[in-house]
């Protein structure tokens, strides 16, 4: 578009008036009734466009170095807000021309072992901490967290997403969102909705029912909005049904805001222009980044009548409440410095708090103190602290497994440290490598590292999902000498996600999945290897035996790559065939074998529960189960409360995750009674020929287990009435 017609609407001249009002808190209205039509359009907008001499200018994204900002309008004393990402911390960079400080943000681990903990307290903590950067660098609203569920094991970013169940990923994001926002900064809960694929997501049509929709892909988000009232959601880039999210009333309106009642503001993913006027009408407020084409767009629909004016006051008025109570429109002025120091230590104890613990033969883990280790694979030297795109952030180290065995008092091979820091990092281990090892080192320990992130899916491949031919090779050769010697093996996961294991797990003595644990990992893994920390992780998505067990084969990666095809099966639509019946709700339900079971982890000391009780009260049902420590070491435990429905017009899965808490450090021989409630809501199944949650009348077993395969007490608890809530908007 021509300049000069853009400019049109550039310069915001408003009538001459006395001292226009200032925008605080307390008179939004006012402020709303003083602005132009072409001020309420700018402020709809994102500002990556300013007009510097009658010029129009990008904005470079190192204004306050965040990845977008609202729009300022100084006559009303509406300050620009800062946006920045993201769910592994705050993602700024760590230079700024012509000033010689740094400004290195916490990576934190990311939010699937974040989620691994099953420790909402301290998910809440690392929020606490990733708010406190958003503020001290002068940031207003951080776009995170991220809970869309792992519908396949392959969506490239599920690394920052927390699970294939929608109450852990409400129950995670929920408490992600009340410590951030404890900072008097904002979240932008993300993508709403539907957003499980990467492959062509700006075109992508996620074809679900609504009963899928509601049970599974919205119910995180409801949670979070019900539970900690978000200052914004992000709105997706890809399609529901055929209808962009981005432009659906019904979801931005209809179900988010009459049903769910949410408050707060709607902000686009990071799109071009679409069609803005729809953007508008369904009620996502901000358009982001934003540029002078869509503000002109609103002005012109406006003035054609295309756009009601009431539209556009009621998305403005939104921005006006959230900018009044950022710190940036409260005047803040940021001092562009944070806790480094404090924060490290808040993503290492997150860190060894998410860590999984899936085999120990033998008690081959902790390893005794003080041992030579051989220490194999690349990313035990370059370790993955997190995925790539906006997802990854700009840290001041990256603290690696060998760094830190060798500062926890073991001795790695230089032999194989001098090889690994060479450019030779993919070398494979032949089996004469292997035998000189196994004579100089007491223990193998070897990582396998996979990554991904934004903008692409994983691929059912080697190297991938599954381990390269050298990967395998490697550890055979390392595990029949090792044991040749009697010496074990242990393997290390430094993945952003689910990969095959069941043709190799038998080999190795012990498996430890370390996810991508933040900057401190290698601190981490060295205390979870050493025994200094007892894992306490639990899966919070499943581990098939093969891919082809993945219910949702409807994905669009599962082409390994090939050239675009037009005949393409998924390729610009996923039809989401497996309904309700993701993850274990498949698994358990269909009674397919699984190589690691949801919830499942294991650790240094064994738990048993007793004493499960369901009493009904209120709007709850108090599951009660104790915990005793009967093991040998102090460690911590999940009870995880499943409930089995009644059978009612509806099918349902075997059981459902409806409750969970996790014990505090329990001594051996010490016990804790936790009373994990039950939400009546949550016991609803959603009835899409009446568009109504429904609850059936009848017996429910409450069943409290270690992971979803492993019911270790149950308790029944009856519903005398079915009870029936509307829920009347399709999508
Ligand atoms: C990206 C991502 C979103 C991120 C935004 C800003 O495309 O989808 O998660 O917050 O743009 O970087």
């Amino acid at each position: 578009m021509a300049a000069a017609a853009l400019l049109a609407i550039a310069p915001c001249v408003a009538p001459a008036q006395s001292k226009a009002p200032q925008l605080n808190s307390k008179n939004v209205d006012k402020v709303l009734k003083a602005m132009t039509l072409e001020e309420k359009a700018r402020l709809l907008v994102g500002g990556t466009e300013v007009i510097v001499n009658g010029k129009l200018e990008k904005v470079p994204y190192a204004y306050n170095d965040a990845v977008g900002q609202s729009h300022g309008i100084e006559r009303l004393g509406i300050a620009e807000t800062y946006w920045t990402d993201g769910p592994a911390g705050v993602r700024i960079r760590p230079t700024r021309q012509g000033d010689s400080r740094t400004f290195y943000a916490t990576g934190f681990p990311v939010a699937t072992l974040l989620a691994s903990s099953w420790d909402t307290d301290l998910v809440e903590r690392v929020g606490r901490a990733m708010g406190e950067e958003v503020k001290d660098y002068g940031c207003d609203i951080f776009l995170s967290p991220a809970l869309c569920i792992h519908r396949n094991p392959l969506c490239g970013r599920n690394f920052e997403y927390y699970s294939e169940d929608p109450l852990i990923a409400g129950a995670m994001a929920t408490a992600m969102t009340k410590g951030v926002q404890s900072n008097g900064v904002g979240v932008s809960i993300k993508h709403f909705a539907a957003n499980n694929c990467e492959t062509f997501r700006t075109e992508n049509t996620s074809n679900v029912s609504q009963r899928a929709l509601r049970e599974i892909y919205l119910r995180g988000f409801e949670r979070v909005v019900k539970d900690a009232n978000p200052w914004t959601i992000m709105s997706s880039y890809n399609k529901i049904n055929g209808v962009y999210t981005q432009e659906d009333y019904n979801l931005l309106t209809g179900i988010l805001r009459n049903e769910w009642g949410f408050k707060g503001m709607v902000e686009t993913d990071w799109t071009g222009t679409r069609n803005t006027v729809a953007q508008v009408h369904a009620g996502n407020d901000l358009m982001m980044p934003g540029n002078y084409e869509q503000q002109k767009q609103i002005v012109d629909a406006v003035n054609s009548g295309k756009l009601s004016i009431k539209d556009v006051d009621r998305n403005v008025r939104r921005i006006l409440e959230l900018v009044a109570k950022t710190p940036s429109g409260k005047g803040y002025k940021a001092p562009q410095v944070t806790d480094l120091k404090a924060h490290a230590q808040v993503s290492r104890k997150a860190a060894e708090e998410g860590m999984i613990l899936l085999k120990n033969n033998g008690n081959a883990l902790p390893l005794a103190s003080g041992l030579k280790v051989a220490l194999y694979g690349r990313t035990s030297y370059y370790l993955y602290a997190n995925g790539w795109g906006s997802g990854d952030v700009n840290k001041v180290h990256t603290i690696s497994l060998f760094q830190g065995l060798s500062e926890g008092g073991y001795k790695v091979s230089p032999e194989l440290s001098s090889i690994y820091n060479s450019s030779d990092s993919y070398f494979k281990v032949t089996p004469e490598n292997a035998r000189l090892r196994a004579e100089d080192c007491d223990v193998a320990i070897v990582t396998f590292g996979r990554n991904a992130g934004e903008g692409g899916d994983r691929h059912v491949t080697k190297g991938d999902w599954y381990l390269t031919d050298y990967e395998s090779q490697s550890l055979k050769n390392i595990v029949d000498a090792f044991h040749a010697k009697g010496k074990k093996v242990i393997v290390v996961l430094n993945t952003g996600g689910v990969i095959e294991t069941a043709s190799w797990s038998a080999q190795p003595d012990a498996i430890l999945l370390a996810w991508q644990p933040g900057q401190e990992g290698g601190y981490a893994i060295a205390d979870i290897l050493s025994g200094k920390a007892n894992p306490s992780g639990k899966l919070t998505s499943t581990f098939p035996v093969k891919y082809e067990d993945v219910p949702s084969q409807n994905f669009p990666s599962n082409y390994n790559n090939e050239p675009f095809k037009a005949d393409w099966k998924n390729y610009g639509y996923v039809d989401y065939d497996e309904g309700i019946y993701v993850g274990y709700r498949h698994y358990l339900t269909k009674g397919v074998k699984v190589a690691y079971p949801f919830g499942y982890g294991l650790s240094y000391t064994t738990f048993a529960f007793s004493g499960v009780k369901a009493q009904p009260k209120g709007n709850v049902i108090n599951v009660t189960v104790t915990v005793k420590n009967t093991g040998s070491k102090a460690g911590k435990e999940v009870a995880e409360v499943y409930v089995a429905a009644p059978k009612g017009k509806l099918d349902k899965p075997l059981r459902e995750l409806k409750g969970f808490a996790k014990t505090r450090l329990l001594n051996p021989g010490e016990s804790q009674t936790l009373v994990i409630p039950v939400r009546m809501d949550d016991l609803a199944s959603f009835d899409e020929a009446n568009m109504q949650w429904l609850t059936d009348a009848g017996e429910y077993t409450a069943e409290v287990g270690s992971d979803a395969n492993t019911i270790l007490g149950t308790a029944k608890f009856n519903i005398k009435k079915a009870i029936v809530k509307k829920a009347p908007t399709k999508l």
